[in-house]
């Protein structure tokens, strides 16, 4: 019998702009799993709070945005409601805004039956802060994945540059340390690595020697079960 906690998940947590999410996504094309972008739900809810006008600590009303959430994951683009925001959601702003909410316990906790939702056969692999810790505790590989400042902010630079964004090394350096430090000092699923995690840095990694190592890992564990 399949229960969702047969289901395989490989969870891959790390700061912001550390090239997990483009390693996930690619390690999932190639497993043929289903992805999560669980940062997107974050800054979802953030692009759905500042048009709305909500105070960032009307934790009440943005925990019922999230709750609400008329999302949908579709083709490579991301949907709120009919309009596609999957480049209006990677803006700065909002990804500092979605810093500053996901330190709310009642908006986390709106978000977890979506994300659990997320957990579909062949399986399911989930990037963000606390797939590994908090949300998937059982996933069968959790990879914690990091670069160095300098590293990270070089790669949102260029991300920001080709996705048409005006953007500054030195304001994004400033902006990734205040982020770090506010996904990894918060009270409540603070940015850190779960038990048993495998440590990956990809400062000096290309992106396909990345996705090796995850996929040599997983090949490894799924022989150990
Ligand atoms: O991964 P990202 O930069 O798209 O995430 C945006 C913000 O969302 C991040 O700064 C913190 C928050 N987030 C979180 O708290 N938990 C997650 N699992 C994913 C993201």
């Amino acid at each position: 019998m399949t229960t969702s906690s047969t289901i395989p998940v490989i969870a891959i947590d790390g700061p912001t702009a550390s090239g997990k999410g483009t390693v996930a996504q690619l390690v999932a094309a190639q497993l043929n799993f289903h992805y999560l972008d669980s940062g997107a739900l974050y800054r979802l809810t953030a692009l759905s709070a500042i048009r709305h006008g909500i105070a960032l600590d009307d934790e009440q009303a943005l925990a019922q945005l999230a709750e609400n959430l008329d999302c949908s994951f579709t083709g490579g683009e991301i949907f709120l409601g009919t309009e596609s925001v999957t480049l209006a959601i990677r803006a700065e702003e909002v990804g500092n805004t979605a810093s500053k909410i996901a330190a709310l316990p009642a908006l986390r906790h709106a978000l977890v039956g979506l994300q659990l939702r997320f957990r579909r056969l062949p399986g399911l692999i989930a990037d963000g802060r606390d797939m590994g810790t908090v949300i998937f505790p059982d996933a069968c590989l959790k990879v914690f994945l990091t670069a160095s400042a300098e590293a990270r902010a070089q790669r949102r630079y260029k991300q920001l540059i080709d996705k048409g964004f005006s953007a500054n090394i030195e304001d994004l350096l400033k902006d990734l340390n205040e982020r770090d430090a506010r996904d990894a000092n918060r009270a409540i699923a603070p940015l850190k690595p779960a038990e048993g995690a495998y440590f990956l840095d990809t400062s000096d990694l290309t992106v396909q020697q990345a996705v090796e190592k995850v996929l040599g890992w997983y090949a490894t564990v799924k022989q150990a079960v």
